[in-house]
C-alpha cells in the first residue's frame, strides 16, 4: 500500500520522539512491503515563530490530503505570555476541529513489566485496562467565551455547550468499542450540577437503550470518578465523557501505568485522516537532551496503522515489539525508577532492531 502520513513534530521533545517514530514507520514499510511518504509540517510554537500562525494553511492542507497525521507535542514556556496574540495550543485545537476529530481514544493499561514504576500500589493497578473516549471538538473548549469590565476589575466566562448530535456520535464510538472489549460502558458527567451534563445523561441513556442494550452501562459523577480511578481502576472498561472532564481524567489515569511516556492517543472523526499523538506534552525541561521516552509516540504509530490504515498485523507487530523491549529491561529515564536508563535514540534503536527481527 502507498500512503501519505504527515508528521507534525511540533515543539519541545516533539522532534526527538517523532524522528524515532519515523524510523519505526520506515521499518514497517520495509518489512510489510508498503511505501509511506512522510512529509513534515509545522505546528504549534515553532509555527508561530516561522509563520506567525500555530496552524499554517500549508500544514492543514497537507493533513487534509493525507491518510493519517502523527503529532509530537506543542507548547513551551517561550510562548506562554498571556498577552500573546496566539498560542501553540490553538494550533492543536484548530486541527482537531478542522479535521472533525470528535472522538479521542486514550487506552490506559498497565504493563506487568512496569508495575513498580507507578506511584500507586501494585495490588490496586494490576490488570487495569481502560479505554477512555473523550469528546474532543465541543464543550467548554469551543463554547463562547469572553471578558468584560467588572467593578472589581474584569470578569471572564467560558461556556460548556453540547448538542444532542455531538453527544450521540461520540457515545456511539465508545459503545462500539465497548462491544469489541469487555462489554462495559461508563459515562462520566456532573449531572447533579450542570445542565449540559443532564443532556449528556438523557441522550446517552436513550442511545444505549435503543442501539446497545447488550452493554453493561452505568453513569458516574466526575468527582467520584476521580476517586474510583485510583481506588478501583480495574472496574472500568470503556469510559466516555465530555472534553474537559476527559482531559483531566486521562492525565490522572496516566499515573496508573506509571508514566505518561507510554500512553498513545488517537483522534478520529467520521471520515478522513485521524490524528495520532502521545498524550504527554512537549516536556520543555528535557527537550533536546535525548532522554525523552519515544514509546508513547511509537505506540501512537501502532494506533495510526490500526485505525487509519486497517493494518492490524503491522500494529500488532509494533505493540509486541514494545512489550518485548520493556521485558528485556530497557528503560528510559521516566520509567527507570532508580535503575539504569537509556537515551531516546537507544530506545528507538532497540525497537527498530527487534522489529527487523
Ligand atoms: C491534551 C492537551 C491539550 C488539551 C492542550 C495542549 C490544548 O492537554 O491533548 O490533553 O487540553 O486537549
Ligand atoms: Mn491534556
Amino acid at each position: 500500500m502507498d500512503a501519505t502520513i504527515v508528521l507534525l513534530p511540533g515543539d519541545g521533545i516533539g522532534p526527538e520522539i517523532v524522528s524515532q517514530a519515523r524510523r519505526v514507520l520506515d521499518v514497517v514499510a520495509q518489512r510489510f512491503g508498503h511505501t509511506f511518504e512522510m512529509p513534515e509540517h509545522a505546528i504549534g510554537g515553532n509555527a508561530i515563530d516561522a509563520f506567525g500562525d500555530p496552524l499554517p494553511e500549508a500544514t492543514l492542507t497537507a493533513c487534509r490530503n493525507s491518510q493519517a497525521v502523527l503529532l509530537g507535542a506543542v507548547g513551551g514556556p517561550q510562548w506562554d505570555d498571556p498577552n500573546a496574540k496566539t498560542r501553540p495550543e490553538v494550533g492543536l485545537l484548530r486541527i482537531r476541529k478542522e479535521l472533525g476529530l470528535f472522538a479521542n481514544l486514550r487506552p490506559t493499561k498497565t504493563w506487568d513489566e512496569l508495575l513498580d514504576a507507578s506511584p500507586l500500589k501494585r495490588e490496586i493497578i494490576e490488570g487495569t485496562d481502560i479505554l477512555f473516549v473523550r469528546e474532543l471538538t465541543g464543550g467548554i473548549y469551543f463554547g463562547e467565551s469572553g471578558r468584560r469590565p467588572h467593578p472589581s476589575g474584569e470578569e471572564a466566562w467560558n461556556t460548556m455547550i453540547y448538542s444532542t448530535g455531538e453527544i450521540e456520535r461520540v457515545v456511539r464510538v465508545a459503545a462500539q468499542a465497548a462491544r469489541k472489549r469487555r462489554g462495559k460502558l461508563t459515562m462520566v458527567d456532573k449531572a447533579n450540577v450542570l445542565e449540559s451534563s443532564r443532556l449528556w445523561r438523557q441522550v446517552s441513556e436513550r442511545l444505549i437503550k435503543t442501539e446497545f442494550p447488550d452493554l453493561a452501562y452505568n453513569v458516574v459523577l466526575v468527582d467520584a470518578m476521580a476517586m474510583h480511578l485510583i481506588s478501583k481502576p480495574r472496574e472500568f472498561d470503556v469510559v466516555v465523557t465530555e472534553n474537559l472532564f476527559g482531559d483531566i481524567l486521562t492525565d490522572e489515569a496516566s499515573m496508573l501505568p506509571g508514566s505518561l511516556g507510554l500512553l498513545p492517543s488517537a483522534s478520529i472523526g467520521s471520515s478522513g485522516p485521524g490524528l495520532f499523538e502521545p498524550i504527554h506534552g512537549s516536556a520543555p525541561d528535557i527537550a533536546g537532551k535525548n532522554v525523552a521516552n519515544p514509546l508513547a509516540t511509537i505506540l501512537a504509530v501502532a494506533m495510526l496503522l490500526r485505525y487509519s490504515m486497517s493494518m492490524n498485523a503491522e500494529a500488532d507487530a509494533i505493540e509486541d515489539v514494545v512489550s518485548r523491549v520493556l521485558k528485556s529491561g530497557l528503560r528510559t529515564k521516566d520509567i527507570a525508577c532508580s535503575g539504569a536508563s537509556v537515551s531516546t535514540t537507544q530506545m528507538g534503536d532497540a525497537v527498530v532492531k527487534t522489529l527487523l527481527g
